[in-house]
């Protein structure tokens, strides 16, 4: 071992100056931010009964898939709680209230937690979703909790996010362009601005192991591996539905986000080809013996995960969710 857990520390300290600079480039301020209430009907006006019946109209035409793939984004942005208590147990991270970690670690919060609100109010007012189902699948999925494997470690979390963020833009994405393509707008519109946030968040998180890379490349190279052998998991992977099974819902769930293309296995491996030229993985020094066999590794995964993805049948199997009538 190059270094230790207190070396870690370290860098975290010394990060604080590249974070709060990457705070001020990629934290939009509340006045410059978008909110729920501009993007939907506004009950205080008379139109808002008009509105909603038009809402109404346009969502009647959206594919089960895709309110199905779009209940679940939505029960995973609305476990916001569960991912905020994560990131403010990673170990290194100054917990002064003022540090640039923490005020980024609120700042990413408050911006994220738009998302299931934006999306929860689109639904309830669809009239297509079964609102106590899908509010009960919440309460589960925050009550259980999840486990990323990353064992509170600064350079397997910032891996995580920064693949997990990503994976979220592309979804958000596809789902806007497919919500247009049914002619829903308003939900077209919606989910690109949720997406883009995605995508300034994904940005952040990339920049900070880049960083990381510069200053303890070996074990930052050994946590990518760890983190890739162990595979990304979705943080909604413990999803439920009234009565079934714990597991069970969130297989159909990815079977219905991969079937309309949402979010398919050809993704986790762009995503991760992406990261190998966003950490110039082939060009990184300072690595020892396993740094190396780590380096190998990681840079031949992409080509192993293609031949797997090739194998793969698209998934046909009809689902009827609890959350949608
Ligand atoms: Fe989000
Ligand atoms: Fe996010």
């Amino acid at each position: 071992m190059i270094t230790t857990i207190s070396s870690r520390v370290e860098v975290m300290k010394w990060m604080e100056d590249f974070v709060a600079e990457k705070y001020n480039e990629l934290i939009k301020s509340v006045e410059d931010s978008w909110q729920p209430a501009d993007l939907l009907p506004d009950s205080r006006f008379e139109t808002f009964f008009e509105e909603v019946k038009n809402l109404r109209e346009r969502a009647r035409d959206l594919s089960y898939d895709l309110l199905a793939v779009l209940v679940g984004d939505t029960i995973t942005e609305e476990a916001l709680p569960t991912y905020e208590s994560w990131l403010m147990k990673i170990d290194g991270l100054s917990q002064e209230p003022d540090s640039p970690w923490m005020r980024w670690n609120r700042s990413w919060t408050a911006e994220e937690n738009r998302h299931g609100d934006a999306l929860n109010r689109y639904l309830f007012l669809s009239g297509r979703i079964n609102m106590r189902e899908m509010e009960a699948s919440t309460q589960y999925l925050i009550a259980d909790g999840f486990d990323l494997q990353t064992d509170n470690d600064p350079y397997r979390s910032f891996v995580y996010t920064s693949y997990q963020e990503t994976a979220t833009n592309i979804s958000h994405r596809r789902v806007a362009q497919i919500a247009k393509k049914q002619g829903d707008l308003m939900l077209a519109k919606l989910c690109g601005h949720v997406a883009a946030d995605e995508a300034r968040h994904a940005k952040a998180y990339k920049s900070f192991v880049g960083k990381i890379f510069e200053a303890d490349p070996n074990e930052m190279m050994l946590a990518f591996e760890d983190m890739m052998r162990k595979k990304i998991v979705m943080p909604a992977h413990y999803m439920r539905e009234l009565g079934v099974e714990i597991g069970k819902t969130f297989g159909h769930f990815t079977d219905a986000a991969q079937r309309i293309g949402v979010y398919t296995a050809h993704d986790y491996t762009d995503i991760l080809e992406d990261l190998l030229v966003e950490w110039r993985i082939d060009t990184v020094t300072g690595l020892n013996e396993a740094g190396e066999r780590a380096r190998d590794y990681v840079m031949a995964l992409p080509n192993r995960l293609k031949r797997v993805a090739e194998r793969m049948k698209a998934p046909s199997l009809e689902y009827k969710f609890r959350w949608i009538d």
